[in-house]
């Protein structure tokens, strides 16, 4: 018996579990606290003053944004540039964009994009990918889907498309109408915008290129 290994002693044992569970709690809870801070949704005035959150405010559609390849991280990330103008402005207030985005988003629910697409990563593969759906080359200045909807904005285009799309049967899928108004579709629209200016680490990585889509393919 005083031979007895440290490995057979239950207490050791028990004491390990207390311990490891401790460890594994205080990490749980600081991650928790630190990823909350990264998620936490900027504000007009760090736009105003350039200061990069991973979540932009609202009031992200009033600029234009671009996906750049960062070497630094090895994918693109989403760089928010000169003022835009989003249907026909660009100083829609914090109240105002708040809730074209609320909007949207319910719109999103209501209609439920996610039977069929892909929002940060939550839904089904059966059409595009809407995360970086505002940043697919189709739809910019001379891309394919102005010129398709006779529309001579990326935001009028995608209203107009989302309003009608079976008029438009730009792929081998179609997507069926769902009976979306202008204001619905104006909300749609502010709500893909800003989804596109979130950091999600280069996810996904092949945005509108997917079922052979969009890219004038
Ligand atoms: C029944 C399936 C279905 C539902 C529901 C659906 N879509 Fe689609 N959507 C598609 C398909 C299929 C395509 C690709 C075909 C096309 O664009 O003609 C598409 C294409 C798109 C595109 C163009 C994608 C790009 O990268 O350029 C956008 C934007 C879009 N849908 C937005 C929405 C929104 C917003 C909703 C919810 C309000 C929604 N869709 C609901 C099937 C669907």
């Amino acid at each position: 018996m005083a031979n007895k290994s440290v490995w057979s002693d239950n207490r050791f044992w028990q004491r390990s579990a207390a311990w490891v569970t401790g460890f594994a709690s205080v990490l749980l809870i600081w991650l928790t606290f630190d990823t909350m801070g990264q998620i936490a949704i900027g504000t007009d005035a760090d736009l105003q003053s350039g200061v990069t959150k991973r979540v932009p405010g609202p009031t992200v559609i009033n600029y234009k944004i671009s996906y750049e390849m960062s070497t630094k991280r090895g994918h693109e990330v989403p760089v928010i540039g000169e003022k835009e103008k989003f249907f026909g402005r660009d100083d829609y207030s914090e109240e105002e964009a708040g809730a074209l985005l609320h909007l949207g988003k319910l719109g999103s629910q209501a209609k439920n994009c996610m039977n069929c697409h892909t929002l940060l990563g939550n839904g089904a593969y059966y059409a595009p990918d809407l995360t970086k759906a505002w940043l697919d080359p189709a739809w910019q200045d001379g891309g394919t889907m102005q010129a398709m909807t006779g529309k001579s904005t990326k935001e009028e285009a995608m209203a107009e498309f989302l309003q009608h799309p079976s008029t438009y049967p730009t792929h081998s899928r179609m997507m069926p109408n769902l009976g979306i108004t202008a204001q619905e579709a104006k909300g749609l629209v502010a709500f893909l915008k800003h989804m596109s200016s979130i950091d999600t680490n280069g996810f996904p990585r092949n945005f509108g290129r997917m079922q052979g889509a969009v890219n004038g393919k």
